[in-house]
């Protein structure tokens, strides 16, 4: 898990974790933080693992711990958080290093995992453990939440 260990101590990671967390501060639906990009990482690890995909766990926890990343930044101007991830998730790749093939594929992962139209089976398994991992039916704001009834986990399926 040698990327990871390189993301988790990346200085630019670390403030984007934080910035999120500060804007999220009173936010009564689901948020952002390191609980969610771990949730994410596993269920994706697991949807791989039921796949037969033969992803590398490395880089799909990479890949879950950087998809939000620029969340703070659609906080701040409205930018789409998967366009501003993008962007601040190849300036961590680049500072921990992270071999170019592989770097782009984290990048892709990032910028279509609020899209249906996924081109790759990272970006698959990123984009449907992001929405596996909201907790809906344990939720104290289910109710007031905009997210059609169909899209919500009301069973526990990962
Ligand atoms: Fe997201
Ligand atoms: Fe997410």
């Amino acid at each position: 898990m040698e990327l990871c260990e390189k993301i988790i101590k990346n200085q630019l990671f670390k403030k984007t974790l934080k910035k999120t967390k500060k804007a999220e501060k009173h936010r009564i639906f689901c948020r952002h933080g390191i609980e969610h990009l771990l949730d994410t990482a596993r269920i994706a690890y697991i949807l791989s693992l039921e796949n037969s995909l033969d992803i590398d766990k490395d880089i799909i926890y990479a890949a879950a711990l950087l998809h939000d990343c620029g969340r703070f930044k659609q906080y701040e101007d409205s930018t789409p958080h998967e366009e501003a991830g993008a962007v601040i998730a190849r300036q961590i790749l680049e500072q921990i290093d992270c071999e170019q093939t592989t770097a782009e594929l984290i990048i892709n992962a990032v910028a279509e995992h609020r899209k249906g139209h996924c081109t790759s089976n990272l970006s698959r398994i990123i984009f449907e453990a992001d929405k596996a991992s909201r907790m809906c039916l344990f939720c104290k704001a289910e109710k007031e939440c905009n997210h059609s009834k169909t899209k919500k986990n009301m069973k526990i399926i990962y």
